[in-house]
């Protein structure tokens, strides 16, 4: 299926809020996660057929790798994915995850897995 682009300031948010303190990114802002375990981006996306992968645009100024589990419809799909740095808060880089996405309706989550929370988070390519 073409790529349909979700913007994260448009997603669901918990513990995470947008902002625009950081250039490259696309729409008008990213999500920063604050900085705890738990913290979360929800978004409701539509496909008109079934996906097999996820695009997360993300940022990661520290050198510390920032792990998210992936859910769909409220099922881990992908745990401890990997958000390494990508040099600074402003170099924006694509992680590419392999996930079931049905047609339809669906949520994916993003939830971090460290105390660090998550990397900042620009858009999902479904
Ligand atoms: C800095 C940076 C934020 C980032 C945060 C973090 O404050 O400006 O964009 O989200 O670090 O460590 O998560």
């Amino acid at each position: 299926a073409a790529d349909t682009r979700y913007e994260a300031e448009g997603a669901k948010l918990s513990r995470a809020a947008v902002a625009t303190n950081h250039t490259g990114y696309s729409g008008t802002g990213f999500v920063d996660y604050t900085n705890v375990a738990g913290s979360s981006v929800e978004f409701t996306v539509n496909a008109a057929t079934v996906g097999n992968s996820l695009a997360i645009r993300y940022a990661n100024g520290t050198t510390t790798d920032r792990p998210l589990d992936i859910s769909v419809n409220g099922t881990v799909v992908a745990s401890g994915v990997s958000f390494g740095s990508t040099g600074s808060w402003d170099t924006w880089a694509t992680k590419t995850i392999s996930a079931q996405l049905p047609a339809g309706t669906s949520t994916v989550r993003a939830v971090a897995t460290t105390a660090n929370g998550g990397p900042n988070l620009d858009y999902l390519d479904t």
